[in-house]
């Protein structure tokens, strides 16, 4: 293939060189995928209305994440095990981001000690995504190693009670090659289970995280952290205005990539009521079939302050490592960047609810 030019062509060729099994966790879902493939299908569900002679010479993504200055709204999502994909995993990620001027942010579920991406990053943001495990010590312990690292919030996930099935890791037995550890949630939580029948990573969730955590365990996270608390996987109006008034520091509209509730509703879809009820309270993030930069700009326009990528971060870091990662952060922010300009939008403060309406509208 020549030079790739988009997120597809990225993914193609990530796909042509990953083993099955780590090519099947990467771009799979959980049942049938079905809010996987809507998640990619429901941004065109959202059509633009371009405003027209606008000064876009200088058309310019940047903006502030908690006050944190970025290259553009993208921020790399949280997602597990980068060792599979790259033997600098994690690291050459960060250093990815860091040469997009990116943020990142960080899976608990990583290979890669927290203190080492936050230093590989620097000067570009990093937050951490949470799981909380069943042993609370074992949590704090997390907590207090993300915040003396240096990230700048914790990204609580809440829509992983317990593991959705996927069916591809099951058939697969997918499990981490021995070389592969979590360093975050070592000593006790830091290895996966061995290769066994089914999902290593569905027993490890069964076994370690805690799916009877509620509101309450949220107040227990705000009140330990010294650092800022934000939940991700909210899809609803309700959970939205709870949250909020709880003072999270922020919301992330997500369904996990189509990996967890299968038949949920696509986040393009889900962001509207969100942004609504939070009503400015915080900043509401998103993440779901983000492909392109039109993508981006109409989550953008639709209230969101930022814009999670996760999957095509994993094409990149395949493909090329850190080259690959910041290829694909620098092939998003072009597109993002064109599209503003086609828009007559030429800051992220011109990205209003009025450049988009839902199909048939
Ligand atoms: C991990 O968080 C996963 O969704 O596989």
């Amino acid at each position: 293939m020549d030079t790739p030019l988009n997120v597809a062509d990225f993914e193609r060729l990530a796909l042509s060189t990953l083993p099955v099994m780590v090519a099947d966790y990467y771009r799979g879902g959980s049942g049938d995928e079905q809010t996987l493939r809507d998640n990619l299908s429901a941004w065109s569900r959202w059509h633009l209305r371009h405003r027209v002679l606008v000064d876009v010479d200088a058309a310019d993504p940047s903006t502030t994440l908690q006050g944190a200055e970025v290259a553009s709204p993208l921020v790399v999502a949280p997602t597990a095990f980068h060792g599979l994909a790259h033997a600098d995993a994690e690291r050459a990620t960060a250093l990815g981001a860091k040469q997009a001027g990116a943020a990142m942010c960080l899976s608990t579920l990583s290979n890669t000690p927290v203190e080492e991406v936050v230093a590989a990053a620097a000067p570009s943001p990093v937050w951490f995504q949470l799981y909380v495990y069943r042993d609370r010590g074992a949590t704090r312990a997390i907590v207090e190693r993300a915040q003396a690292a240096g990230c700048r919030g914790l990204l609580v996930t809440v829509d992983a009670a317990v593991l959705g099935t996927r069916e591809r890791d099951v058939r697969n037995g997918f499990h981490l090659p021995e070389h592969l550890s979590l360093p975050n949630a070592a000593p006790d939580a830091g290895r996966m289970p061995a290769r066994g029948g089914t999902s290593a990573l569905a027993r490890y969730v069964g076994e370690q995280l805690d799916a009877s955590l509620t509101w309450d365990d949220l107040a227990w996270l705000q009140e330990l952290a010294e650092i800022p608390v934000w939940i991700k996987g909210v899809v609803r109006a309700d959970d939205a205005d709870r949250a909020a008034a709880m003072g999270v520091a922020g919301i992330v509209v997500s369904n996990h990539g189509g990996r967890q509730l299968d038949g949920g509703i696509p986040t393009a879809l889900a962001l509207p009521e969100v942004v609504e009820a939070v009503a400015g309270r915080c900043p509401v993030w998103v993440d779901g079939g983000v492909r392109r930069g039109t993508h981006v700009l109409k989550a953008m326009a639709l209230g969101a302050s930022a814009v999670l990528v996760g999957r095509p971060v994993l094409w990149g870091l395949t493909v090329w490592g850190a080259a690959g990662v910041a290829a694909v952060l620098h092939t998003l922010q072009r597109e993002l960047t064109e599209a503003m300009a086609l828009c007559g939008a030429p800051t992220v403060a011109d990205l209003t609810r009025d450049l988009v309406r839902p199909d048939g509208a």
